[in-house]
């Protein structure tokens, strides 16, 4: 299959700081081609269009109207079919499963931290599939919106395997808050 661009072309095109440890762990990440990935949210695509870009089928949700639309304005500038890059609106804060369980061959969830999502996302996770997610960095006082420490690892434990996981104390030591990067892979 012939890729619209390489990695370093398409980062310039879109003019898009990709996350430096999913860049790490995306050959992992992209690796379940027979099945899409769901980006959630997805902003403006940054991670979607480096998936796409290595033959990856991607769902894209977020609930801002402007960036779903930049990301299908892009995809056809950069030569993506349709059913390469699909968009959603979704508000994750409402969210009830709309896509089947299993249905998922990897889920990608940077920037945005809502704890009972990553249970659903499990559930939509092939076994064998992937997650990755990112906290939002440490900045100002969003700690106060960050995890406790251990928190999100007991939740994802039950039932997948650590690939890399990562903690990292933000804000003042006694509230225990952390900004987390892990990806993990679903058990059979
Ligand atoms: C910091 S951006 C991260 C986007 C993307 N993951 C990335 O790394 O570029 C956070 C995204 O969350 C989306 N968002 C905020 N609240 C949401 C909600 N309730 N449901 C779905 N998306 C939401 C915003 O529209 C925004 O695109």
């Amino acid at each position: 299959m012939i890729m619209p661009y390489n990695t370093a072309q398409l980062k310039h095109k879109l003019s898009l700081e990709v996350s430096r440890t999913f860049l790490r762990y995306v050959d992992i990440i992209s690796s379940q081609k027979d099945l899409p990935i769901l980006d959630a949210p997805c902003g403006y695509g940054r991670h979607a269009f480096l998936l796409a870009n290595m033959g990856c089928k991607v769902t894209c949700v977020d609930i801002d109207e402007k960036a779903l639309d930049c990301v299908e304005s892009n995809r056809k500038e950069y030569g993506f079919r349709k059913n390469q890059i699909v968009t959603k609106r979704l508000d994750l804060q409402k969210y009830t499963l709309t896509f089947p369980e299993n249905s998922f061959g990897a889920i990608v969830n940077i920037h945005y931290y809502q704890h009972n999502l990553l249970a659903k996302f499990i559930e939509l996770l092939t076994p064998n599939g992937y997650l990755y997610f990112e906290t939002p960095d440490n900045r100002g006082k969003n700690y106060l919106d960050l995890p406790i420490k251990g928190i999100i690892r007991n939740e994802i434990e039950k039932l997948c395997d650590f690939i890399l996981y990562s903690e990292k104390l933000a804000g003042p030591s006694n509230l225990s808050r952390v900004t987390v990067k892990l990806l993990a892979k679903k058990r059979n």
